[in-house]
């Protein structure tokens, strides 16, 4: 079984790259659906979860190519709008096409997303929001059909949630719908501005970027775009957090600081230095990590996608420090397999008291999820000893060549097949 192998104690320093956002490439990606031609996206992560994308697109009839960090999907003949059951199992974010395909064609026939490991994932959101357009939908062997014979119409749409994933599957249903739409309550995450932009790029008329209000003029078609793909706040976010971990100083560029000022405020009060320069920030600390409490929120909140990281943090801190998890009902799994290397965290729903000990002991692990993969990873950087990560391929989700960046820093980690 694949396995991520890390010795703990070694110095990090140096400079790192993020590539680009992965919850944004995989719905720029399904935008490429709303216009016939050939779209090109840039800087798209070779990661899994785009691998997914791809068959999602090619089993839809759009042909996709991909050549370095680049790709390219012509959606001129989309033949089906059935999206299967294996692919949707293997990567929930497949439910993004929905919007596109119901907006272009009139039809969409998507598997029900699984829950995952993190929580049920729940879609109410997307499907009330699809049917204030004009949408019915309706559930039948484990799809949702979403049928609107007569095309979308504008509307209101207020959501109980600033969902991302909502907010991204009423964006792409909205912008070939007939009059105006307003999505209120919605998502602010960067990753929905770089998908407003891409959208424009294409001819859509969109009105609040950034903001929790966003106003859709629908238009009759679109045109395919070239578009290039803001860096990953949150593989940025997990280097951070290795270079507070080991103490750096460590460099990472490739993304933007300001879609991580939650984030480098409290890595500020654990007791980091950080030097903030363009598309680069540089992290160091000398002193002993301070406790921080944080609580998960919507962004311009503490990313819920970098809860494990900081968790790995504050179980080295001098004193205790309370974690909440307000986003998924269930994100707390890498608890119990840090406390295996030592940690000393109590879970109480979703609340998690981490009292800071002196040292971490390497030990095997497994990865519950994407993000706790990569968390556990981080905390052998820094334990005594070995420790060996199964579950890898949750990490290869979303992390392209991570045990390579981390190598390139000075770790002592490396992939091992048997
Ligand atoms: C996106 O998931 C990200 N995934 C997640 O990143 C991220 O954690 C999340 O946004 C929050 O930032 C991608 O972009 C591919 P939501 P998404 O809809 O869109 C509930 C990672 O590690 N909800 O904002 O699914 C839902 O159950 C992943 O990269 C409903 O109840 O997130 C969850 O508790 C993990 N009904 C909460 O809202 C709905 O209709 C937030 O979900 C939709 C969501």
């Amino acid at each position: 079984m694949p396995s991520i192998i890390v010795t703990g104690g070694r110095p990090l320093s140096g400079s790192v790259r993020a590539g680009g956002a992965k919850n944004s490439a995989l719905k720029l990606m399904a935008a490429a659906l709303l216009a016939p031609g050939e779209s090109v996206i840039h800087n798209v992560p070779a990661i899994s979860d785009v691998d997914v994308m791809a068959r999602v697109l090619e089993g839809l009839g759009a042909r996709v190519t991909r050549e370095d960090h680049t790709v390219r999907v012509d959606a001129s003949d989309v033949t089906s709008v059935e999206t299967p059951y294996e692919l949707v199992a293997q990567m929930r974010a497949s439910i993004v096409v929905l919007g596109p395909l119901v907006a272009r064609f009139g039809h969409a026939r998507v598997a029900m997303p699984g829950g995952c490991n993190i929580g049920s994932r729940k879609i109410d959101m997307h499907v009330h929001g699809l049917e204030h357009l004009g949408v019915d939908v309706s559930f039948e062997h484990g799809f949702i059909d979403a049928a609107a014979p007569e095309g979308l119409r504008g509307a209101q749409v207020i959501l109980d949630f600033p969902s991302v994933g909502a907010t991204e599957n009423l964006l792409m249903a909205s912008v070939l719908a007939e009059g105006v739409t307003v999505i209120d309550n919605a998502a602010r995450e960067p990753e929905i501005g770089d998908l407003v932009d891409m959208l424009t790029s294409m001819g859509a008329r969109i009105s609040g970027r950034g903001s929790s209000t966003l106003e859709i003029e629908g238009v009759r078609t679109l045109t395919p775009a070239e578009h290039t793909t803001i860096g990953d706040r949150i593989e940025a976010g997990t280097f951070l957090v290795a270079g507070a971990l080991a103490g750096g100083p460590v460099t990472v560029t490739g993304f933007d600081p300001s879609h991580l000022e939650m984030l480098l405020n409290k890595l500020g009060a654990a007791g980091c230095e950080m030097v903030v320069a363009g598309e680069s920030v540089t992290i160091s600390r000398t002193e002993p990590v301070v406790p921080v409490d944080i609580a998960t929120l919507p962004h311009p909140g503490f990313p819920t996608d970098m809860q494990a990281q900081f968790m790995a943090l504050m179980a080295l801190a001098q004193g205790d420090s309370v974690i909440t998890e307000n986003v998924f009902e269930n994100r707390f799994m890498f608890a119990d397999e840090i406390k295996r290397m030592g940690a000393d965290i109590d879970i109480e729903g979703h609340r998690a008291l981490v009292r800071g000990v002196d040292r971490l002991e390497g030990a095997p692990v497994c990865s519950p999820d994407l993000r706790g993969g990569a968390a556990l990873v981080l905390a052998g950087l820094v334990a005594e000893g070995q420790t060996v990560v199964t579950g890898v391929h949750h990490i290869e989700r979303g992390y392209e060549d991570f045990t390579g960046k981390l190598a390139s820093l000075g770790a002592d980690v490396r992939m091992s097949e048997e």
